[in-house]
């Protein structure tokens, strides 16, 4: 009997069947030399504690936590969250020390590394963010602390936005000036930057947002990707918006950030991208 030694690693959520966790993990670690299993964990609604308790206790090393259960990550890591973590009310990264569980968020600094990559670094840039949800909020802090110019919440239910943003301005009352927020109709006009971080798209629908949004040169970033243009990149071309990108690289940045917790080690993304791009693009 051959056993495997390997360190493991999981991504845990549900559904999980089409997470692309394990080979953008796998890609790295082959990338700096490094030996590891990376799994998919299937927790149930209701059974999300019990399933962490039980990877870690059989020995799993670290694990990406994803839709629906950042939040109960949250609240199981409460006691060593890092900053990012804390102020993004939600955890996507768990790993242990000393028998006791460490938390991180690393969307946001994946969002941050894939903007810097498509040349539009949020720093002096007006940035609209479109949705209030817990997408939303895991990018926050990042945008603002990249040194966002201004940075505005437009959401349906607009009294979601205006909650978003009395939660920041609790921690950091210094950027209430920075801050605004609105319904989708009055999202402004002239942005750099124009970040979907609805869900909508999900089920093929584009924010309801108004003309005049994109400034000359303006970025459209969907937090979500596909195989084609999403519903908002559709709607942003149509706008005029100069470029329009999907959240591929995001999902790579955060998983790239995750691994450097976990390894010590910053991967490469640019080729894990490419190769993740082409297989969406075949399928
Ligand atoms: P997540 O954790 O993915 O952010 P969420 O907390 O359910 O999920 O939030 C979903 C976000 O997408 C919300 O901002 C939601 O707007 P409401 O707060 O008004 O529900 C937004 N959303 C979903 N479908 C949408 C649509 N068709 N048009 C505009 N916004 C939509």
């Amino acid at each position: 009997m051959i056993i495997d030694t390997r360190p493991r690693y999981a991504v845990i959520g549900n559904p999980i069947e089409h997470s692309r966790s394990p080979s953008i993990h796998q890609a790295f670690a082959v990338q700096c030399g490094i030996k590891l299993e990376y799994d998919r964990v299937l927790a149930p609604l209701d059974g999300f504690v019990n399933a962490v308790q039980q990877f870690f206790s059989s020995g799993g090393r670290g694990l990406n936590v994803t839709v629906p259960f950042k939040e109960q990550a949250h609240r199981l890591a409460k006691a060593h969250l890092s900053t990012r973590a804390q102020l993004a009310g939600a955890v996507n990264t768990l790993w242990q020390v000393d028998g006791e569980l460490h938390g991180c968020n690393t969307d946001g600094v994946g969002l941050l590394a894939d903007l810097r990559r498509l040349g539009h670094d949020p720093a002096d840039a007006r940035v609209l963010l479109v949705g209030a949800g817990g997408a939303s909020r895991g990018v926050l802090y990042p945008l603002l602390s990249a040194g966002c110019a201004e940075l505005r919440i437009v959401n349906r239910t607009v009294a979601r936005a205006h909650q978003l943003r009395a939660d920041l301005l609790q921690h950091m009352p210094e950027l209430t000036h920075k801050v605004s927020t609105g319904s989708l109709n009055e999202a402004g006009n002239d942005w750099n930057i124009v970040i979907n971080a609805t869900s909508g798209g999900l089920s093929g629908e584009a924010p309801a947002l108004p003309p005049g949004l994109y400034a000359r040169g303006a970025l459209a970033y969907d937090m979500v990707y596909g195989s084609t243009a999403t519903p908002f990149m559709k709607q942003a071309h149509d706008m005029g918006a100069h470029h329009c990108e999907d959240g591929l690289g995001m999902l790579v940045g955060q998983a790239a950030a995750s691994f450097e917790i976990w390894h010590g080690v910053m991967p490469g993304t640019a080729e894990v991208l490419a190769q993740l791009r082409a297989e969406l693009n075949a399928a």
